[in-house]
């Protein structure tokens, strides 16, 4: 029997609701795939924060590291000021961990929950690689002579020849292995950041070129990616693209596949600890009534496993939810699935086992 010990996270709002769910499932994949997962819950959100002052302690992250993977529920309480659970907690973690690929598959498992027209599961299938460690996020910049006439605000996109080439190589290698198209599109804004996208531009024609052959190249604009997953998001494999243009591609990427309640992501550091987290947030006007819609949580454990190597397991838990979505689920959105959070988990984790 092969052990994993797991971070688990619940965080804020409906958080530990859907993390329950994802547990749920992952024990009911390790039942049947002869694995064991041993939890670690950690106490991180904004409930500890207006209650100690403290956001993460360094003492947590260091415990942190020791573990393959950490499963988060959602980070953001209403009562805190927007900015120091988001920095203090999910961007520290990604940075200090080295989490620099954020991987969001856009796949839809059902035409009725699509909101495009005529768009079919096989229509909605692709992986946005995010960089996770750079680029708008790292908080290069300042402000000067704040609150007067003559302030001036300079945020600064960070990218660096390491950062960019190791999150490529990382898409290349994604694509190689995903085996669909063999397509990896880089997402970027040459014709005006003429500084940043150069440097990618060229590292990614380099790597493609010296390295990946066996994948086609392709560049597109964010604005016309953006109006093409709409219109054709057939088009779509493997897109690799900087931290901002990620973050906002992916939240379009998760209505098209049926909307938050089933899109999950990877905070991926290949050699060391990853996270995996459903993308929404923590919807606290859902907390505690058993409304929230778990699939995306429990889509994140999906990733966890696959990432763990346990591939045959997580294609259970894929095919569960598959089955879940189309058979049982009347709507994808929080209140109106027809059944509560913790009934569509057992659904889910009966249909594993
Ligand atoms: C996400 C979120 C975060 C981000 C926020 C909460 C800092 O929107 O995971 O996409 O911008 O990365
Ligand atoms: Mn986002």
């Amino acid at each position: 029997m092969k052990n994993y010990n797991i971070a688990v996270i619940g965080g804020d709002g409906t958080g530990p609701e859907v993390v329950r769910e994802a547990v749920k499932v992952l024990d009911a994949a390790a039942a049947k795939f002869d694995l064991k997962f041993n939890y670690t819950n950690y106490d991180v959100g904004g409930d500890r924060y207006l209650r100690t002052g403290e956001v993460l302690p360094d003492s947590v992250l260091s415990e942190l590291r020791r573990f393959p993977a950490i499963l988060l529920g959602a980070i953001g309480h209403p009562e805190v000021k927007p900015g120091i659970l988001e920095k203090g907690i999910l961007l520290r973690t990604r940075f200090e961990l080295e989490q620099y690929i954020n991987l969001r598959p856009v796949k839809l498992y059902d035409a009725r929950f699509c909101p495009l027209k005529d768009k079919k599961p096989e229509d909605i299938d692709f992986v946005v690689v995010r960089e996770n460690n750079e680029g708008l996020y790292t908080g290069a910049g300042g402000i000067v002579f704040k609150g007067t006439p003559n302030e001036v605000a300079l945020q600064e996109s960070v990218n660096t020849r390491r950062g960019v080439e190791r999150c490529l190589r990382f898409a290349f290698e994604f694509s190689r292995k995903r085996a669909k198209g063999k397509k990896l599109m880089l997402c970027g804004k040459t014709n005006v950041l003429t500084y940043a996208f150069d440097l990618w531009e060229r590292a990614f024609h380099e790597i493609g070129q010296n390295d990946y052959a066996d994948i086609k190249r392709e560049y597109a604009h964010v604005d016309a990616t953006s109006m093409w997953f709409v219109k054709n998001p057939e088009w779509f494999d493997v897109i690799v693209t900087d931290n901002i243009f990620g973050d906002i591609i992916t939240d379009l990427g998760a209505m098209i596949q049926g909307g938050m309640g089933i899109a999950a992501g990877g905070n991926i550091n290949p050699s060391g600890t990853s996270m995996f987290e459903p993308i929404g947030g923590s919807a606290p006007k859902y907390s505690g009534k058993g409304v929230i819609n778990p699939l995306a949580a429990i889509c994140a454990g999906q990733m966890m496993l696959d990432f763990l190597g346990e591939t045959a397991a997580a294609k259970a838990i894929e095919a569960a939810v598959m089955k879940v979505v189309r058979e049982k689920i009347q709507s994808l959105s929080a209140g109106k699935m027809g059944c509560t959070t913790s009934q569509v988990g057992d659904l889910v984790a009966e249909a594993v086992g």
